[in-house]
């Protein structure tokens, strides 16, 4: 298994809060049952796909037993997120077993990589869906009603989803996921997502905004917006004549948006989308994931450093510390250029919290270059990472063109060292918070005690204290940190 973060599982024992399915008049009787896996944008699709769902009359149940349409939303980014939904779709199976009629189907990046693969190799399957065919699904569910097993992973070029208004599973009612942009067009040699989702296209800016207004009047306080690479955040405004104010779907179905959004400019870039969402309220926390060093512009960096409301954290994926390496995974940059991005960052906003994704490991890397990584991390010293041993995925460049060469122990290994580096570095950054007031937004409960709340600071650090009758979950607080764990703040209020 990966250290520090394993793949997010949808959390079963919270599954019961995902029934915000304001029915949307009829019902059809059936219940479906949908479980994600993978990135925080595949949880985002399972919302997606919810709605859909519930148009049509579907209730969802966290009981999968009790289920008319199983829906597994996979990942494939690395083997053991794979083998995982093999394990997963084994434990279906008596449910299937005991109710026949009972729909299976397979959604996301898994079932775009394998397509009608997926029903040769697991018997219980009836339908398996890419991550841009959603729309596609009640039909699907349709044709295997009446007795078919169905197939669609047409990838877009269009597909935004824009006009869908996601329902919120699991929500706390104070955070939320938009999804900006789908796909990626950036072919690095490790990666799957360029097959499995297709190419990269930017969702209607009108939308995004109309989304986090709506999620404000609702009480969320925080939006995370979503995409493989934000910083390529490009939407085109379509000629008034063609867009009468409400978006540029086809169908009509845009969610309008009131007067007070005010005027896109022709071009939106990721920088005038951030401050398009930041002007929504300075009281809404607008964060995004994930950025791309070679696409990440100081125009960006001074839109953060202009709105206080647009929080101090940047994901800023290195992969790894090593020109030679970077090149070979096509990351189209080398150590120098990252270098400098992280200057850039500590001058336009010294407070900025930056943390990265790493891999270990790589096709022919030698220990000289894995130690560029480790002094990679000295030199920007990450609040957090995420850290993965190489994964050969099939059909990527690197599986065609390099063996994967490097034995496992020594992925191992480097993971290890630079696992145990990274530690440090978190400590470290922990460690300089104390004696700072944090501005932290009220999340909930601590999940250890009751008497305690816990939320985010700007910079992305859970923050724990102690209850006060004067603030509830939604509002923000001023916390004075006193001590820290190894991954928590804990301080009191201070007024
Ligand atoms: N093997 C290991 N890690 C991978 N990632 C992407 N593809 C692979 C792979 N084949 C990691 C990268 C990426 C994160 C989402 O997952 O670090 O940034
Ligand atoms: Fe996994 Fe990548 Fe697909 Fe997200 S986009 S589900 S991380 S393969």
């Amino acid at each position: 298994m990966d250290l520090l973060i394993p793949d997010k599982v949808h959390d079963e024992s919270r599954q019961g809060e995902a029934l915000i399915l304001e029915p949307v008049g009829k019902h059809n009787g059936r219940k479906l049952y949908i479980e994600s896996y993978g990135c925080a944008m595949n949880f985002s699709d399972s919302e997606i796909v919810a709605s859909i769902l519930a148009e049509k009359g579907f209730e969802t149940t966290s009981d999968f037993n009790n289920a008319d349409v199983i829906f597994i939303n996979t990942c494939s980014i690395r083997e053991n997120a794979e083998v995982r939904v093999r394990n997963r779709l084994k434990e279906f199976a008596g449910a299937k077993f005991r109710n026949p009629g009972m729909v299976v189907g397979v959604l996301g990046c898994m079932a775009e990589r394998l397509k009608a693969k997926f029903l040769e190799e697991e018997k219980l399957v009836d339908v398996v869906v890419g991550p841009d065919a959603y729309r596609d699904l009640p039909n699907l569910i349709e044709q295997v009603d009446s007795g078919q097993r169905a197939v669609n992973v047409l990838l877009s070029r269009e597909e935004t989803y824009a006009d869908i208004s996601p329902v919120r599973l699991n929500s706390n009612g104070i955070n939320a996921f938009v999804s900006i942009m789908r796909g990626c067009d950036n072919m690095c040699s490790f990666c799957v997502v360029p097959f499995t989702r297709g190419r990269e296209r930017s969702r209607d800016a009108y939308s995004v905004v109309a989304e986090c207004k709506d999620l404000f009047d609702k009480g969320y306080r925080e939006v995370t917006l979503l995409g493989q690479n934000v910083d390529s955040y490009k939407w085109t405004k379509p000629h008034p004549a063609l867009s009468k104010g409400e978006g540029s779907e086809e169908d009509g179905k845009v969610l309008s948006f009131g007067e007070d959004l005010g005027e896109a400019p022709e071009v939106v870039n990721f920088a005038n989308l951030l401050e398009m969402v930041a002007l929504v309220s300075p009281e809404l926390r607008v964060r995004f994931s994930t950025s791309h060093p070679k696409d990440i512009t100081d125009e960006v960096l001074h839109t953060i450093a202009k709105y206080e409301n647009i929080c101090n954290y940047i994901h800023l994926p290195v992969q790894s510390g090593n020109s030679r390496i970077l090149d070979i995974m096509n990351r189209t940059y080398d150590r120098e250029w990252y270098m400098n991005r992280i200057d850039a960052i500590r001058r336009i906003i010294p407070e900025c919290a930056i943390s990265t994704d790493v891999i270990t490991g790589f096709c022919t890397e030698t220990e000289d270059e894995h130690n560029d990584t480790v002094t990679m991390m000295d030199y920007v010293k990450y609040d957090f990472a995420y850290m993965f041993k190489y994964s050969e995925r099939p059909g990527t460049l690197a599986a065609k063109r390099y063996a994967d060469d490097i034995p496992e122990e020594i992925k191992q290994r480097r993971l290890a060292q630079i696992v145990a580096k990274q530690q440090e570095y978190s400590f470290y950054r922990m460690q300089a918070r104390i004696g700072k007031v944090e501005k932290v937004l009220i999340e909930g409960y601590s999940k250890k005690s009751d008497k305690d709340y816990c939320g985010r600071s700007d910079q992305n650090a859970m923050v724990i204290f102690p209850v006060s009758e004067n603030y509830k979950p939604g509002q923000y607080v001023n916390v004075l940190v006193e001590r820290t764990t190894s991954a928590t703040l804990i301080g009191t209020i201070v007024d």
